[in-house]
């Protein structure tokens, strides 16, 4: 779809979400491309895809590979825009829901921690890596700032996958395997969804935490005035 340049007063004016102006869907497509083929060029890091790809095979609730990929992609992208260093940033995304308690039965991060001596990476990496992992969780750090940098990176990837069309949609899938009527799934947005926009860490999340929420708004507003 067309949306940059001049157009016709007659054509509507479509602007994704987490896009910059005068972007489409496909540019941003083509940019995660471009930036995956140069991350996967580093070894460790295509192995970790393929160990979250592993991982996940068959999981399909809102911690799936697809939510990692997401998650990566935004943390590579919030990493351009601040001094840090890319490939924890990169490890501790993919890495971030390996030892998720809801999915995976393992203390002390075991999953990710044998991944990275699977793949030789020095001890003090594995500890920066590992840290960032767990400033993750939503629940274990309601109101923590992150330590690192990398840390407060990957905090705002995740929470921004909760967010806007993407964060509408994985809301409703949860509630539906939990048995939820669509109307009892409004009140996650109020409880939750609504408040992380001011919890991101970095300013490009804010950013881009800012449209999503406004696209979370015209759809509770419009929610409304369908059910009168
Ligand atoms: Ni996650």
């Amino acid at each position: 779809m067309q949306v940059t340049g001049r157009q016709s007063s007659s054509k509507v004016k479509l602007r994704v979400p987490g896009t910059k102006k005068g972007q489409d869907i496909k540019t941003a497509g083509a940019r995660n491309e471009e930036r995956d083929k140069i991350y996967m060029e580093d070894k460790i890091i295509a192995a970790a895809i393929e160990y979250a790809r592993d991982l996940f095979a068959g999981n399909s609730d809102g911690h799936d590979f697809e939510h990692t990929m997401r998650v990566y992609r935004n943390a590579m992208a919030i990493a351009e825009t601040e001094e840090c260093d890319r490939r924890i940033v990169a490890l501790a995304a993919l890495l971030h829901d390996v030892d998720d308690h809801k999915l995976f039965d393992t203390t002390d991060n075991a999953n990710a921690r044998a991944f990275l001596n699977g793949q030789g990476t020095d001890p003090d990496s594995t500890e920066r890596i590992i840290d960032a992992v767990n400033s993750v969780s939503f629940s274990k750090n309601r109101d923590k700032r992150p330590d690192t940098i990398e840390g407060c990176i990957v905090q705002d990837a995740d929470r921004l996958d909760a967010l806007g069309a993407i964060g509408i949609a994985r809301t409703f899938s949860y509630g539906g395997r939990h048995g939820r009527k669509l109307s009892e799934n409004i009140l996650h947005f109020h409880e939750k969804l609504l408040l992380l926009k001011d919890m991101m860490n970095t300013g490009a999340a804010v950013r881009l935490a800012e449209e999503r929420h406004g696209f979370m708004l015209d759809f509770l507003r419009e929610w409304e005035r369908e059910i009168g």
